[in-house]
C-alpha cells in the first residue's frame, strides 16, 4: 500500500499518471519531478490561442490547489539526472535523491535543432514550450515577414496563427507537399490550398541552403536558388527523445526511444515510460511511435494500471487533431493508407476522407466534421468493408454505416 511511486516528468502524460493513480486508489506517496517552471500544461493551444489569444489561453491541466488536495508532491524546476535501477534512486539536479518503487518515465521530447538556424539569434525558435510561445508572440506584429521551416503540423498551424496576426508568412520544406508525415495526399493538398488562398506561400521539395543575418533582416537561400528574406523564423522539423536518463537506468531504447510493451513496462522491473519519448511493441512485435496528446493520455493510463495491478483498457483507433484557418481537422487510425476516398467536396464545407486498404476501412480524416469520427472510428476498429458507392454518399450517414458494418 504504501508504494512509492516517482514520475519524472510533468507534462501530458507525467500529471495525468499522478491523478489517475489517486483516481485508481493509490495510497502510497506520489512525486512529480518536472524540469519547468510552471505547472503541467497542456502544448496543443501553443501554436494556436497562446498566440492569438494569450489572455485567454488555458493551459495548466490541474491547480496547484488540485495537487495538494491529491497529496502528489510537485517538485518544479527540477532536472532528474540519473537513475540508479539496482539502488532504486533518482537523483536530482539540485543533489537531491528520490527513492522509488515503481517510476514512470514522462520525459517528452525535444525539437531537432538546426545550428545554421539557431546561429540567427533570437529572431529564431522553436516552439515546444510555454516561454517559446511567448518569444514568438512577442514578435508577431501585423505586416512582419515570418518564415517557417517544416510544413508539418508545428508549421501550419504557426502558418495560420501567424497569417491571423497580419503576418506575411513563406514555409519551406524539402519534402514534396504539407504534412506528409501524418496526413493523406487530399488532406495535405486541401490544407495547402487553404493556407495559400490566404496569403502563405508554400515552397516545397527544396530546403534551406544558407541562412544569414543582414541588420535586422534575415536572408534564405534555398536549394532551388529561391531567396526569402524575413523579420522571424521559427522551424518545426521533428523531435528527438534524450535517452541519457533511460541508458543510465539502462533500458533498452530503439529508434531513439524508450521500448515499451502494451502495458508501458520497460526493459527494467518497475520502471515504466509514456508519452513522446517511448516507441511501443506490442505482443506481436508491431512498433508504433505516436507523438500525440490523446497518446501520452492513454499510456499514462496503460502504466498507472499495471502499477496498480488493474486491467489495461481497451485499445483505441489512435487519433489526433489540429485547427489550421478555422478547420478543425482530425486525423485517425492508419494514414498511410494506399487508397482513399472522399465524402463531400474540399473547400465546399464539411468532409470525410476515408483511408481504405484492399476494401477494408483503416483511417479516416474528418474536416470540420467532428461529429462523423466516432462512426468513423468504429468503422475502423472493426475493420469494416463496406461499399464504395456507399462511402462516398454524404447522404449516407456514417453512423448508419457504423451500424450496418
Ligand atoms: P512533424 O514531424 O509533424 O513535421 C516536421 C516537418 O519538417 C516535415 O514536414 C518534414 O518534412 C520537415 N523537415 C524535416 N527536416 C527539415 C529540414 N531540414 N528543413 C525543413 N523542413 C524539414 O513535426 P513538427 O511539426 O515539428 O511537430 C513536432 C511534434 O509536435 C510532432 O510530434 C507533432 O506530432 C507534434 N504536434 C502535434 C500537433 C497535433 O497533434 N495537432 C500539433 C503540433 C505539433
Amino acid at each position: 500500500m504504501n508504494t512509492r511511486i516517482v514520475i519524472i516528468g510533468a507534462g501530458q502524460a507525467g500529471a495525468n499518471a499522478a491523478m489517475a493513480l489517486r483516481r485508481q486508489g493509490h495510497a502510497g506517496p506520489v512525486v512529480l519531478v518536472g524540469e519547468e517552471v510552471h505547472l503541467p500544461y497542456e502544448r496543443p493551444p501553443l501554436s494556436k490561442d497562446a498566440l492569438l489569444r494569450p489572455q485567454q489561453a488555458r493551459l495548466a491541466l490541474y491547480t496547484q490547489e488540485q495537487f495538494a488536495e491529491q497529496d502528489i508532491t510537485l517538485k518544479l524546476g527540477l532536472r532528474a539526472t540519473a537513475i540508479d535501477s539496482q539502488a532504486g534512486t533518482v537523483s536530482l539536479a539540485n543533489g537531491e535523491t528520490l527513492a522509488y518503487d515503481k517510476l514512470l518515465l514522462a520525459i517528452g521530447a525535444q525539437p531537432r535543432r538546426l545550428p545554421a538556424l539557431d546561429a540567427l539569434g533570437e529572431c529564431t525558435h522553436v516552439l515546444r514550450t510555454l516561454e517559446d510561445a511567448q518569444q514568438i508572440r512577442a514578435q508577431a506584429q501585423a505586416g512582419k515577414r515570418a518564415l517557417l521551416v517544416g510544413a508539418g503540423v508545428i508549421g501550419l498551424e504557426l502558418a495560420s496563427s501567424l497569417s491571423e496576426l497580419g503576418l506575411q508568412v513563406d514555409v519551406v520544406d524539402p519534402a514534396r507537399r504539407a504534412m506528409l508525415r501524418n496526413s493523406p495526399e487530399p488532406i495535405g493538398a486541401f490544407l495547402q490550398a487553404t493556407h495559400e488562398a490566404r496569403g502563405v506561400r508554400f515552397h516545397f521539395a527544396t530546403g534551406v541552403q544558407a541562412a544569414e543575418r543582414r541588420g535586422d533582416a534575415i536572408h534564405l537561400t534555398l536549394d532551388n536558388g529561391t531567396q526569402l528574406q524575413g523579420d522571424l523564423l521559427v522551424y518545426g522539423i521533428g523531435v528527438s527523445v534524450d535517452t541519457t536518463l533511460a541508458d543510465s537506468a539502462g533500458l533498452r531504447c530503439e529508434q531513439g526511444a524508450i521500448v515499451v510493451d502494451e502495458r508501458c513496462r520497460t526493459s527494467q522491473t518497475g520502471i515504466y515510460a509514456a508519452g513522446d519519448a517511448v516507441v511501443q511493441i506490442d505482443a506481436d512485435g508491431q512498433r508504433s511511435r505516436i507523438e500525440s496528446w490523446e497518446n501520452a493520455n492513454l499510456q499514462a493510463a496503460a502504466a498507472v494500471s499495471d502499477m496498480l495491478d488493474q486491467d489495461l483498457a481497451t485499445p483505441t483507433v489512435p487519433w489526433f487533431w489540429t485547427d489550421q484557418c478555422g478547420y478543425n481537422v482530425q486525423f485517425a487510425g492508419d494514414m498511410a493508407a494506399p487508397h482513399w476516398l472522399l465524402r463531400g467536396t474540399p473547400g465546399q464545407g464539411p468532409f470525410v476522407a476515408l483511408g481504405l486498404a484492399d476494401g477494408t476501412i483503416v483511417g479516416a480524416v474528418t474536416v470540420n466534421a467532428g461529429k462523423d469520427m466516432r462512426p468513423a472510428k468504429e468503422l475502423i476498429a472493426r475493420r469494416a468493408q463496406v461499399d464504395e458507392a456507399l462511402l462516398r454518399d454524404p447522404a449516407v450517414a456514417l453512423r448508419e454505416l457504423a451500424k450496418m458494418s
